[in-house]
């Protein structure tokens, strides 16, 4: 994975199909999406269940790009291998989940994998100053987690603009995830993202049979946030 930070639309597959996931990431990849990002729940960490490393690595051979695995466990220290093993290029753990973030953060780099750090919405950019030299990623949470479909919550977008401040010259990519559609693009990509994760507002209105309104989607968000951070912004 090289680092840059022109936009990258990364679908979120728990708004896909979950009888169909192999088709759901070969097609959205397929419709110009840049990375799949995938949604790790627990039932404890956040209240609601999705899946675990078994079917990151039932997915992987389907993915060409970057597989963004976002863990939304606690613990989470006992699965990064096996989340790595699985193929996972990114795994990203909250700063929330457990009282040993740098800990953390250490393993999954060991194991191999960039390591992310994701904010709740209720904590602050300033959670991230110690760990920067940890992480190749924060994401920042513009819903609580657990569930697709939730509405963007705006006081995130200051959040955005003082991690890119923080973050400076260094290789971070700074994520949205959460609520992100072709009106609340533009505010987070002017303050600094460039990773976008957008889950209903990339498969609505498609499906595997149909798979063309998936890359309208990713073209419409894509050319919003584009817009917002000026011209140049669009090689991948
Ligand atoms: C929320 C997940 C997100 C979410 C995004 O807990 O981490 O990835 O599914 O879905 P939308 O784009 O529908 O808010
Ligand atoms: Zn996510």
């Amino acid at each position: 994975m090289s680092f840059d930070r022109s936009i990258k639309i990364a679908p979120s597959i728990l708004s896909a199909d979950f009888a169909n996931f192999g088709a759901e990431c070969a097609a959205i990849e397929a419709q110009g999406c840049d990375w799949v990002h995938v949604d790790v729940m627990d039932g404890h960490f956040v209240p609601n269940i999705t899946f675990g490393p078994a079917t990151c690595a039932a997915i992987r051979p389907h993915i060409r790009g970057v597989m963004d695995v976002h863990l939304m466990i606690a613990p989470v220290d006992p699965y990064i291998e096996a989340f790595a093993r699985a193929g996972a290029d990114i795994i990203t753990a909250h700063a929330e989940a457990g009282p040993h973030i740098h800990r953390t953060l250490q393993a999954i780099r060991g194991a191999g994998a960039k390591a992310g750090l994701a904010l709740n919405p209720g904590t602050p950019a300033a959670m991230a100053a110690p760990l920067l030299d940890m992480v190749d990623l924060v994401c920042v949470m513009t819903v609580n987690p657990g569930f697709g479909g939730q509405k963007f919550i705006h006081s995130q977008v200051e959040k955005v603009a003082e991690l890119r401040a923080m973050i400076g010259d260094r290789d971070i990519h700074i994520e949205i995830d959460g609520g992100v559609d072709p009106e609340t693009a533009p505010l987070v990509a002017a303050a600094g993202a460039d990773v976008l994760v957008a889950g209903s507002a990339v498969f609505k209105g498609g499906s595997v049979h149909d798979p063309a309104p998936y890359g309208a989607n990713i073209r419409a968000i894509r050319d919003a946030a584009e817009a917002a951070c000026g011209a140049g912004a669009g090689a991948k």
